[in-house]
């Protein structure tokens, strides 16, 4: 099969011949109809997340495709069924496992039962892996424990289904189950990319008065609008800061963070109102420290700064309800979808993310 290999950090991709296994045991192979191109991928192509992410791999992790074919134990999905790859694939045995924790698994993200001499993909005979703990989806296909996919119907679009693999599922995760934004809330949104819009979307869904969206391109404030957003900002011409405060009389009671920059982030902090709560989502570079958060401004008015994490906290959302949104037309999936492309776009994918040129880029492995 044939996939786009990230060899250089910054460097061109190649589209090469690489090797995949037959599924064992509980796995799945699956053929990759659609790959969402997430920022996450982007910062691991920089260089930004060396200390993890090395060179060869094979980028990608939002996908959604059809089952090819299945390992002897799978009882879960069956060929020609239509997934998404909603996580990593759990273990069910470990204690949080058990206790119905699933979305905790530590073996989550391993191939818990491929030992190290049986890689299920390989380039030039060595091992070839992705991020997001398991195997890239800028390929044509992909071998994941069957747990890590989630079945939908046939008749869903799957370059729309492909974007709830990550970045739906972590913005509207975040709104959602993390920060849990109660009816009437004021809300803030940092980057109005894949994840923001989503979140911007969990904040409408969960029925905030006011979202507030922060982009610094107009083309992205104007699609912040379709999401949900009731007033939009642009950090280049207005301080955030300050509008924000402004618009809702002293701070918001939710801010996210959805960007992953240092600067952005103490924004999130301090356009909060006493008691508010920061949710950051956005992923910087490795070793990022926060030196300029002001903590008696989060001291004395009990304000909260939180993470939320895809692996940790999204996947406690139940993906076929994220997909049920969309059929109920109260999730736009439409709009996030901005271009397709095919195995030999992802680095203009990248460049037209970094010029804000696209909500989301969706390729298309198979064409
Ligand atoms: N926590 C998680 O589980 C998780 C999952 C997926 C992605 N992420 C991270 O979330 C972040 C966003 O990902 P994405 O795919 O939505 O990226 P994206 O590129 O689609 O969106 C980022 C947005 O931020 C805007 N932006 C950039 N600088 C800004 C500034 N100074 N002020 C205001 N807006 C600014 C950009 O114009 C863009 O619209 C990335 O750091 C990514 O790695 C985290
Ligand atoms: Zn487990
Ligand atoms: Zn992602």
């Amino acid at each position: 099969m044939k996939a786009a290999i990230y060899q250089v950090p910054g460097g061109p991709h190649s589209v090469e011949e690489v090797t995949i296994d037959h599924p064992k045991r509980t796995e799945v192979r699956f053929k990759i109809t659609a790959c969402g191109v997430c920022h996450s991928d982007l910062l691991v192509w920089t260089g930004a997340r060396a200390a993890d992410f090395r060179p060869p791999m094979i980028l990608g992790h939002e996908m959604a495709g059809i089952v090819e074919e299945v390992g002897p134990e799978v009882t879960m999905v069956k060929p020609g069924d239509h997934v998404i790859r909603g996580g990593s694939g759990v273990c069910g045995k470990c204690k949080w496992c058990m206790s119905g924790k699933y979305f905790r698994c530590v073996n989550r993200g391993r191939y818990t039962r491929r030992e190290p001499h049986e890689p299920p993909t390989t380039w030039k005979g060595k091992f070839i892996g992705g991020i997001g703990g398991g195997p890239g989806g800028f390929a044509q296909a992909a071998i994941v424990d069957e747990t890590a996919l989630v079945k939908i119907d046939d008749d869903l679009p799957l370059d729309r289904m492909a974007l709830i693999g990550c970045g739906v599922t972590t913005g509207l995760g975040a709104a959602l189950t993390t920060a849990k934004i109660p009816p009437g809330a004021t809300v803030a949104v940092f980057g109005a990319g894949g994840v923001g819009g989503s979140a911007i979307q969990g904040a409408r869904i969960a029925g905030a008065r006011q979202i507030i969206a922060v982009d610094v391109f107009d083309k992205k404030l104007e699609m912040a609008k379709k999401f949900g957003a009731t007033d939009v900002i642009n950090a280049k011409k207005t301080d955030p800061v300050e509008a924000i405060r402004e618009l809702t009389d002293g701070g918001v009671e939710y801010s996210f963070e959805a960007i992953g920059n240092k600067k952005t982030q103490t924004q999130t902090v301090l356009c909060l109102a006493p008691r508010g709560t920061a949710t950051f989502v956005g992923v910087g570079r490795d070793g990022d420290v926060l030196d300029d958060l002001p903590v008696y401004f989060i001291t004395a008015a009990e304000r909260i700064v939180r993470g939320h994490h895809l692996n940790y906290s999204s996947n406690a959302i139940d993906l076929g309800y994220i997909v049920s949104l969309y059929k109920r037309g109260l999730l736009n999936l439409d709009d996030m979808v901005s271009q397709h492309g095919s195995l030999a776009d992802v680095d203009k994918a990248f460049h037209d993310m970094e010029g804000g040129e696209v909500v989301r880029t969706v390729l298309l492995p198979n064409g």
